[in-house]
């Protein structure tokens, strides 16, 4: 086991499956935040983050998906280095262009624009959420049961800062380039994939990329313009 780990092949098998761990991750933190986009009172969004902070299962899956993140964003690197050193002169770079995409080319790139993306996410919630609260958390009582007003601490960031609905936009970008590429590879080094399927992998992993990141950019662009007018 120890060995396979540590061969490349085992390496690619781990950010395959911790990537296809965090798309669906991806698509519960979506549509949660999507409560944003359908009641301004702010309301539901607050009820399903309580719902999400408080739920036994989700409390569960949180330090796995940490564990997802940091594996997925450690192999990669380590994967991207052994190759750059196996092949340290590199293809020309017409003939790269021409027998792969510009996201598989630029995936690293890509994965780090989003891990940047991730600290300043993670510093400007999570990280007041979970540890040391902030001014714009207050708290709101709906039915008797108090929780931490989440959606007017995102709303305020997005309303005040239009670098920081800017940060979200190119994050979400970013992630759907990645995903265009990774979404059909992690299925073809798990083995899933032959010609026929990758066709359809491929054309699923365009639209599974154009939901996520059009839906994580809709969100601050919607917040920030509806307080405009
Ligand atoms: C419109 C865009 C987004 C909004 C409004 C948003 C909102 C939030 C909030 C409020 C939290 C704290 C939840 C809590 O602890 O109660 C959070 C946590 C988190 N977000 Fe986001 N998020 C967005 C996009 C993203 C994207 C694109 C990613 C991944 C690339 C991401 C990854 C995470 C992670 C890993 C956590 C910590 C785990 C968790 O609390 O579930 N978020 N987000």
């Amino acid at each position: 086991m120890a060995y396979f780990l540590n061969s490349s092949i085992g390496k690619k098998f781990l950010v395959s499956l911790s990537g296809l761990f965090l798309i669906s991750f991806l698509f519960v933190h979506l549509t949660a935040n999507s409560m944003i986009l359908f009641d301004s009172s702010g309301e539901l969004f607050n009820r399903t983050a309580h719902f999400m902070a408080t739920n036994p299962i989700i409390r569960v899956v949180e330090p796995i998906l940490a564990i997802g993140f940091i594996l997925h964003i450690l192999y990669t690197v380590i994967l991207t280095i052994q190759n750059w050193m196996a092949r340290p002169i590199g293809y020309h770079k017409q003939q790269r262009a021409f027998s792969s995409t510009w996201s598989s080319r630029n995936m690293i790139w890509l994965g780090l624009v989003i891990l940047a993306f991730l600290i300043i996410h993670i510093a400007n919630f999570f990280w007041k959420v979970k540890f040391t609260g902030d001014p714009l958390l207050g708290k709101v009582d709906y039915d008797g049961v108090e929780m931490e007003n989440t959606y007017h601490l995102v709303t305020t960031f997005f309303i005040q800062w239009w670098w920081i609905v800017a940060v979200y936009v190119i994050g979400a970008v970013a992630l759907g380039f990645h995903l265009t590429h990774a979404f059909w590879a992690a299925f073809q080094t798990l083995g899933w994939s032959d010609n026929c399927w990758r066709k359809r992998l491929n054309a699923l992993g365009l639209v599974i990329s154009i939901i996520i990141a059009g839906g994580f950019a809709i969100i601050p662009l919607w917040v920030k313009i509806a307080s405009m007018i």
